[in-house]
């Protein structure tokens, strides 16, 4: 019998491993410098977190969740994105209860949607997100944004573009929800079964569906932005006023609704615009949730933050043609000659190690040669050569690959020389 990866998910191997850990350093690091910390959240919950959160009638609870009964009879769902299980932590840790709010916090994780094979799509993908929760200031919006428009700035990725909307508040989404059912339901015959329900449960929805996309009753729907109440109004006003302060370029769409229920007010996307990135150009998701914590059973708490699809970063990564700057090499390949000075040689590779120098030998009992060409396969910065006259003398051959100088070193000096040569990192 032959095992196969269930479709849609990667097997990430070492050479791919380094550029997710590169990536991940990274926006680890430009989290920090806005002063979000790090938040882990199981990756299954009860289902109800789901339904409850994301919304029964989007796509994503009706038609992609990895849901099982566990061995307790309970519903139990792999998470198909994190902002509900964060929204879920964050009352039943109290987090609420904390001083300094907004509760700023990153993530990092694989998400599971039963999505159909499509370029960009995977069933397990990986997130990289970011929640604000506990405050309603236009600001923390503008600097989630701008923390999202960041990465990409900080990667070297320029074809991008940030689009942003606003959903308005409740009251702006009663008035347009009403719009969208008189709108629709002259067309009501000539819509697919899903957007017929839709109507009548969640007219918003009928605007992000895949098959009615392109019915022309789509194009003159009415836009949410004409219904925004005066407050909905302003709040979106100093969202862009503040986005215009930083200089973060963006065009208004105002028919971004988003696929998730629980957004209100802003809500944003960056898609690649890069030649040939196709259907699947959304690199990044999110906006503000402000009844969501409410809905679980928490006190009223407005949050914000966004979604970034990992496996998209790396193709726009791909398409920008950019080469991270990935630190793969070896700083030592220890050479043996002969099998008299393993233990010697095992010896100098572990205190190497510990001096915490990246090393390594040979375990194929190779001949000289090809464990010099192994060395180079592995990108040693330098090769120690041990052979019974080096092990008698209590010395190593310590060479260069860069340019080939050779030197013998003591070998109580060996670690201070590599020290010095690879330039004080260690
Ligand atoms: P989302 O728009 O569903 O939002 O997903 C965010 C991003 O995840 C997308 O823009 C895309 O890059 C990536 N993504 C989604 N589905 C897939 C897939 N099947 N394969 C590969 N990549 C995918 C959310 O999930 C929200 N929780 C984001 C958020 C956080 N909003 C507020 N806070």
């Amino acid at each position: 019998m032959k095992f196969e990866r269930t479709r849609g998910t990667d097997d990430f191997l070492p050479k791919d491993t380094a550029i997710w850990q590169y990536l991940e350093a990274q926006l680890r690091e430009i989290c920090e410098t806005y002063h979000f910390k790090e938040i882990r959240t199981p990756i299954f919950e009860h289902t109800e977190v789901f339904q409850r959160g994301v919304g029964e009638t989007t796509d994503i609870v009706q038609k992609e969740m990895y849901s099982f009964f566990d061995q307790g009879e309970r519903s139990i769902t792999l998470r198909p994105e994190g902002t509900a299980g964060v929204a879920r932590a964050y009352i039943q840790n109290k987090l609420y209860g904390e001083v300094n709010q907004p509760i700023k916090v990153y993530y990092n994780g694989p998400m599971f949607r039963y999505e159909r094979q499509q370029e960009g799509r995977r069933r397990q993908f990986h997130q990289f997100c970011v929640e604000a929760l506990g405050s309603e200031d236009p600001a923390i919006d503008a600097e989630v944004i701008a923390l999202a428009m960041g990465i990409y700035e900080r990667l070297g990725i320029d074809s991008i573009q940030l689009v942003i909307n606003s959903l308005g508040d409740i009251e702006s989404r009663k008035q347009h929800r009403e719009a969208l059912i008189n709108h629709f339901t002259p067309h009501i015959d000539e819509l697919c079964s899903d957007c017929q329900n839709r109507l009548s449960t969640n007219p918003l929805r009928v605007l992000d569906c895949k098959t009615d996309m392109d019915h022309p009753a789509m194009k003159t729907a009415p836009k949410i932005l004409d219904f925004l109440n005066e407050e909905s109004a302003q709040y979106f006003e100093q969202v862009k006023s503040y986005l215009d302060a930083m200089d973060i370029p963006y065009v208004v769409d105002a028919t971004l609704v988003r696929g998730l229920d629980y957004y209100n007010h802003t809500a944003f996307e960056i898609m690649g615009t890069a030649e040939g990135f196709g259907a699947h150009s959304t690199l990044l998701g999110g906006g503000r949730y402000n009844g969501l914590v409410e809905e679980f059973g928490g006190p009223s708490t407005p949050g914000v933050g966004f979604g970034l699809g990992m496996e998209r970063l790396l193709l726009a990564l791909e398409h920008d043609e950019i080469e991270l700057p990935l630190d793969n090499e070896l700083d030592v390949f220890v050479v043996k000659i002969g099998d008299s000075v393993s233990e010697q040689a095992m010896r100098t590779v572990y205190q190497l190690r510990k001096a915490g120098f990246k090393v390594d030998q040979d375990y194929q009992k190779r001949g000289v040669k090809a464990q010099f060409r192994a060395a180079g396969r592995l990108q040693a910065k330098f090769v120690i050569v041990i052979g019974e006259e080096e092990m008698n003398k209590a010395t190593v051959n310590l060479r260069s690959m860069a340019d080939r100088e050779e030197i013998e070193v003591a070998n109580e000096e060996l670690v201070t020389v590599l020290k010095s040569k690879l330039g004080g990192t260690k």
